[in-house]
């Protein structure tokens, strides 16, 4: 038997010494058999997209009968409580598993006071969602940065922005959320330790069935531009990079990873995902642990404003982009585009 590496040679060998009939009829790698039928292609097919791996961001507010559009990024609303049982039911219909929540609060403060109140807005999205689908998953993200007025992801003092400190809010929020019934938190502040804060305090709270989703490799990245103008998070001064990694960082990504499943997390995270497929594949080969991406605001922006020009074909552009982060080695993707591409997935 011929090894593949001494066929090619002699085929190579055969292109130029022999006439091109030949070299056609010794042509016995044809990669092309096995594209030729879309049946085929479906049997060797190695990754497939499903409903099944999506998560669907909601973003929610105080208020009644609102259901408005984010300008930066169309097919995406803000939400009152009102109007979310019919949204979550359509979420769940789709076959989609789970939704984030993200909350703009009705007052902003230095601490973030909505954060962590009973009747704050996400804690009544959570109750309302549990009390019309109860069997969707109902993750939250865990920061500061919607609810403090300076639009930072900790407790500033003097322009800093302090880690210690911050992780007891952050801590205070995630049994916040679990009280109310969340199913899943996901810090995302980026503060040093916050997954075993929020271990501990979920654990002597009573929740110690909550799981945790630490946003573990997050990069300081412009693609989170059309978030922070839905979310009005925007810092007031200064930027994130004293807290979220830079994105030139690959190997500190592992360390992140490695520090947050020490801590007691249950699945880790990478985000964005477009620009750091990467990450995703080398944390996926070094842990042995479920792995999310999160597709971000900028990544569903770019592709919806291409779209609207007519410059790309939204529906293949998508699937092929989602596709590709699940090859990449993601098992949940979050992903703005999830009730889209669940459609798509059934035509
Ligand atoms: C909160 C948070 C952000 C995102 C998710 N959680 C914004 C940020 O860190 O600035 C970004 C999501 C997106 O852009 O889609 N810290
Ligand atoms: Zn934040």
């Amino acid at each position: 038997m011929m090894s593949a590496e001494q066929t090619v040679n002699r085929l190579q060998l055969g292109r130029e010494t022999r006439e091109v009939e030949e070299t056609a009829a010794a042509l016995v790698l044809r990669p092309r058999r096995l594209r030729r039928l879309d049946n085929l292609r479906r049997l060797v097919r190695e990754t497939r997209l499903s409903a099944d791996d999506l998560v669907y961001p909601l973003f929610v507010v105080h208020g009644q009968g609102i259901r408005e559009e984010i300008d930066s990024m169309p097919g995406s609303y803000h939400w009152s409580l009102d109007l979310l049982p019919a949204e979550a039911e359509e979420v769940a219909g789709l076959g989609i598993p789970g939704v984030i929540l993200f909350g703009i609060p009705a007052v902003k403060d230095a601490i973030g006071s909505e954060n962590f109140d009973d009747q704050g807005i996400v804690q009544k999205a959570i109750r309302t969602i549990k009390k019309t689908v109860p069997e969707l998953a109902v993750i939250t993200d865990v920061c500061m940065c919607q609810y403090t007025d300076h639009g930072h992801c900790g407790i500033v003092e003097d322009g800093r922005v302090l880690n210690d400190e911050t992780l007891e809010v952050l801590a205070r929020v995630a049994v916040s959320h679990a009280a109310a019934g969340a199913d899943v938190v996901a810090p995302s502040a980026m503060m040093d330790g916050q997954v075993a804060a929020i271990r501990s305090a979920l654990d002597a709270a009573g929740f110690t069935q909550v799981a945790i989703l630490s946003y573990a490799a997050k990069y300081a990245s412009a693609f989170y531009g059309p978030f922070r103008e839905a979310a009005e998070s925007t810092p007031q001064f200064g930027d994130r990079q004293g807290y979220q990694m830079d994105p030139a960082n690959a190997r500190e990504a592992l360390r992140e990873v490695a520090l947050d499943i020490e801590e007691g997390t249950d699945m880790v995270m990478v985000k964005p995902a477009l620009a750091y497929l990467d990450i995703i594949r080398q944390v996926r080969e070094a842990f042995d642990y479920p792995l999310a991406a999160f597709s971000v605001s900028g990544e569903y922006a770019m592709v919806k404003a291409a779209a609207q020009r007519g410059w790309i074909d939204e529906k293949r552009v998508t699937l092929e982009l989602l596709t590709a982060i699940k090859r990449a080695g993601a098992d949940v993707i979050l992903t703005y585009f999830a009730k889209d591409a669940a459609r798509w997935l059934r035509e």
